[in-house]
């Protein structure tokens, strides 16, 4: 299991939950009604599922492929630690993950 939380635009904590080993950042954090709408539900075509990840963990994290990073460029409010939520997968070896909603996202499923 990992422990994630997950923090607000403004970097305040909105929840912690803990994930499966073999489970997807995107899943979890859309079963925790975080704002990521992951419109192309992990076939990297859309950016939706972006988050920013705590500089700690970002190094711990396998290194995005190149298709990760074409998209990010794309993405708004981009910082040096943001990764795709569908493109990370929760391994044995990753006990937690602290990950940031970027500016600009709003939660959709409120509306
Ligand atoms: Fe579309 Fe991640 S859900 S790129």
């Amino acid at each position: 299991m990992t422990k994630v939380r997950f923090l607000k635009i403004d970097g305040s904590l909105d929840r912690e939950v803990e994930a499966p080993e073999g489970a997807l950042l995107l899943d979890v954090a859309q079963a925790n009604a975080q704002p990521l709408e992951g419109a192309c539900e992990g076939a990297m075509a859309c950016s939706t599922c972006h988050v920013i990840v705590a500089p700690e963990d970002f190094e711990r994290l396998p290194r995005a492929s190149e298709e990760e990073d074409d998209l990010l460029d794309l993405a708004s409010h981009v910082t040096r630690t943001s990764r795709l939520a569908c493109q990370i997968v929760f391994g044995a070896e990753l006990d937690s993950l602290t990950v940031r909603m970027p500016g600009g996202c709003y939660n959709w499923q409120d509306r």
